[in-house]
């Protein structure tokens, strides 16, 4: 079963971490979005494409903004030992099977400096509620984390004309009737309508304070994600 770690950073997050017992919207759209093994199978891709099989298989990887886990599982699929996770539910957290997601704001990590080798985001930066405050502070948390050497990878959602046709017809009645993804993307969208529509329209804000932090190994924009792979500056 997931422990929740006892650290609880102040100030913000005592009145954002959310009760395990109450239920959420939100979370419960994204549960229905993709099945887990959707979910694994699309994270073995891109883990893949953005070149995880060069990395050691005993490297310390950390999954922020990790949700039920599920990256954390392609991760050990494709040979991982050493893997922990972080996110804000306890609700989803306690979704994972394994022992090593701790509950905790990912603006204040709760590890040493320097005690990390890769930090991967996926989906999790636009849940910010202040740019480019809040993105700052955990890439700045992500810095003082990682080892010399250490990577960086996030995916992230990017206003691409793919991602606008999504949500065109993800918000059409009929579509959102016969399709419980559609649904349930439009539903998380409704959700989380401020912090999202903030994320995709400063991207140029976005992209220069990645690079104020990490040195771009890569970076695409496509179907409506922002993949960046980097090391610290
Ligand atoms: C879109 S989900 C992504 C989950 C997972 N990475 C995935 O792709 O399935 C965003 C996650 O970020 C978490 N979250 C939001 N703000 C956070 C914060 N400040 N610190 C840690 N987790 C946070 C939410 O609880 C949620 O699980």
């Amino acid at each position: 079963m997931a422990t929740a770690s006892t650290k609880m950073p102040e100030p913000h997050a005592k009145s954002e971490a959310r009760e395990a017992s109450t239920p959420d919207p939100w979370e419960a759209a994204y549960l229905r979005f993709e099945t887990p093994e959707e979910e694994i199978d699309k994270f073995i891709g891109r883990l893949k494409r953005l070149g995880a099989r060069q990395w050691p298989r005993d490297a310390e990887i950390v999954e922020l903004f990790c949700g039920r886990g599920n990256g954390l599982i392609a991760l050990q699929r494709l040979g991982f030992t050493r893997l922990e996770g972080v996110d804000l539910s306890p609700r989803l957290i306690a979704q994972y099977q394994g022992s090593n997601c701790i509950v905790a704001d990912c603006r204040e990590l709760p590890f040493a400096d320097r005690s990390k080798d890769v930090l991967i985001v996926q989906g999790g930066l636009h849940h910010l509620p202040n740019l480019p405050g809040d993105l700052d502070q955990t890439f700045s948390e992500m810095q003082r984390v990682l080892r010399k050497g250490g990577r960086v990878m996030f995916v992230e959602p990017w206003l691409t004309p793919f991602l606008m046709f999504v949500h065109f017809v993800s918000e059409i009645p009929l579509v959102r009737r016969l399709s419980n993804k559609m649904d349930a993307l439009a539903t998380m969208t409704e959700h989380e309508i401020r912090t999202y529509t903030q994320w995709l329209g400063q991207p140029e804000l976005i992209k220069k304070v990645a690079r104020a932090h990490f040195v771009p190994v890569h970076e695409s924009f496509a179907w409506g994600k922002w993949n960046f792979v980097g090391t610290p500056r």
